[in-house]
């Protein structure tokens, strides 16, 4: 058997499932490039039927991402099947991803299809899905709560129409290392021609084992694991990428087992995601968390300083942490600059360079170090946002507070082109700003969670402002950063609601 364990990175399409983290099209073309540095086999770049705009972003990412195998979710349906193909078909290497769920409790409740009905139609899909491409993907959905013997029949039959891998979802986190090792190994052993197709896992983190699962099934045989980076996805999100692949490289001694993965690209690939989706990495998160690297007891760093073997497993660099110890401020310039950006893992050119650059000097005047952080709250600011449609700018900003006075705010915002002025009050100057947006962009979307975070040390730091909004059914996020967290504030809301007009034109369909 193979040694080597594929990894089907599922950020663009599970992790977009993550409440409030989707991503539009220029996003997710800038995290499949970080995706292609980072080496993965395969990207799953969305659901082309879901909505206009995955199918663009799987169609742009087919066309122009270099490297791995790009692949697109379709539910057992002829429409999800040929809208896949459409998307996918200028990729050098194209792959459908079909599933139909197999446990009873989701035939009888959701699908309402018997299990020969559901059977006949994964093996339809699985064929039609081979008229267009090599290279298919089957997953019997909820597969850990399917009756084994139905869902070996089910893995014979997709196997025989074409499927050239069999995935095995843990769709709702229930399963346990041991239970789902062994239904690895009860595929192996009762699915004869199991031997033509790849075994493939994906699992869910509900019970905070969806590292652990997935190791068990690749400690039975799977050759390919469905992760996420930073682990986002679906309520408590999907087995983490950066978690799998250095538990593979740390103990290969015991496992004898690799990846292609480029793990000096896991930080700036956990960072971009982070950034583009607005949900904060935990501090304590295994590989990619701040204080991952960082020892506090006296004990462990004297050991440290004595060798970094006594308390380090794996170095901060071998995952991409070797923050630079060039520090940029007024008189960097373009060059160094731009080597900064492509150490960070962003290759950005033109025009894009162009505003980033221009808001570093702008910086730079106000702060005498500028430092990684910086940088990317910049580029996630200036470029990373520049494909949603701004119907909302904001232009000016004067507000006032203290002890002894009302807040109060006057706001100068461009709203479909023209200007408005408009002025108000508030509990204090953050609310007295909101209120004034809303009253000109006349929106009644409910502040679900509002956050403030510096981005660097110093009483001169970025503030970096996290805003989730609501709207008819439709939750957001929106980001800005600014030396004045009012000023951050207002860009932030803004940016929640250019994403909000953008979903609500999107009108995305929720089919998984
Ligand atoms: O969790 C799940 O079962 C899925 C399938 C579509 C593979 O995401
Ligand atoms: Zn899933």
């Amino acid at each position: 058997m193979s040694d080597r364990v594929r990894i089907f990175d599922t950020t663009l399409r599970d992790g977009e499932q993550s409440p409030g983290a989707s991503m539009n099209v220029e996003e997710k073309v800038l995290a499949a490039k970080q995706l292609a540095k980072l080496g993965v086999d395969i990207i799953e770049a969305g659901f082309a039927y879901s909505s206009p705009g995955d199918f663009e972003a799987i169609r742009k990412i087919a066309g122009e991402v270099e490297g791995p195998v790009v692949c697109s979710l379709a539910r057992a349906k002829p429409e999800d099947i040929d809208s896949a193909w459409e998307a996918l078909k200028g990729a050098p290497r194209p792959r459908i991803h079909t599933f139909i769920s197999t446990s009873d409790i989701h035939l009888r409740h959701q699908f309402r299809l018997t299990r020969n009905e559901a059977l006949k139609r994964a093996v339809e899909m699985v064929s039609r899905a081979k008229g267009y491409v090599d290279d298919v993907e089957f997953s019997p959905m909820d597969a850990s709560r399917t009756e084994p013997s139905y869902l070996y029949e089910v893995i014979e039959a997709i196997i025989e129409a074409g499927a050239t891998t069999v995935n095995i979802p843990d769709t709702v986190g229930y399963a346990l290392p041991d239970s789902f090792g062994a239904l690895i190994r009860g595929i192996k052993e009762n699915v004869p021609n199991i031997g033509r197709t790849v075994i493939s896992v994906h699992c869910h983190n509900d019970l905070g084992l969806a590292v652990a699962n997935s190791l068990a099934a690749v400690i039975s045989g799977a050759r390919q694991v469905e992760c996420t980076i930073n682990g986002i996805g679906e309520r408590a999100g999907n087995a983490s990428l950066e978690e799998i692949v250095m538990i593979l490289k740390t103990r290969k001694d015991l496992l004898g087992l690799e990846t292609s993965i480029v793990s000096e690209q896991i930080y700036p690939a956990s960072r971009l995601i982070s950034g583009i989706t607005g949900m904060a990495v935990q501090p304590n998160k295994a590989i990619v968390g701040d204080n991952a690297f960082a020892h506090e007891s006296g004990i462990h760093q004297d050991g440290l300083l004595k060798d970094k073997t006594t308390y380090e497993i794996m170095t901060p660099e071998s995952v991409g942490l070797s923050r630079s110890t060039l520090i940029l401020g007024k008189h960097s310039g373009r060059h160094a600059f731009k080597t900064r950006l492509h150490e960070l893992g962003y290759d950005i050119s033109g025009e894009n360079l162009d505003k980033a650059f221009e808001r570093f000097k702008a910086l730079a005047d106000k702060k005498k170090d500028v430092f990684d952080e910086d940088i990317e709250a910049i580029v996630q600011d200036e470029v990373l946002r520049i494909d949603l449609p701004e119907r909302y700018r904001l232009v000016s900003l004067k507000v006032e507070s203290g002890t002894e006075i009302a807040p109060s705010a006057v706001v100068q915002m461009e709203v479909n082109g023209s200007v408005v002025t408009e002025k108000g009050g508030g509990d204090g100057p953050v609310d007295a700003v909101y209120n004034v947006i809303s009253k000109i962009t006349d929106t009644r979307s409910r502040l679900l969670k509002y956050s403030v975070n510096a981005i660097t040390g110093g009483t001169d730091a970025q503030g970096e402002v996290s805003v989730r909004l609501q709207e008819d059914g439709h939750t957001v996020l929106g980001q800005g950063s600014h030396t004045d967290i009012i000023v951050a504030s207002a860009k932030a809301y803004i940016n929640a609601l250019n994403r909000l007009e953008y979903k609500k034109k999107e009108n995305r369909e929720n089919l998984v």
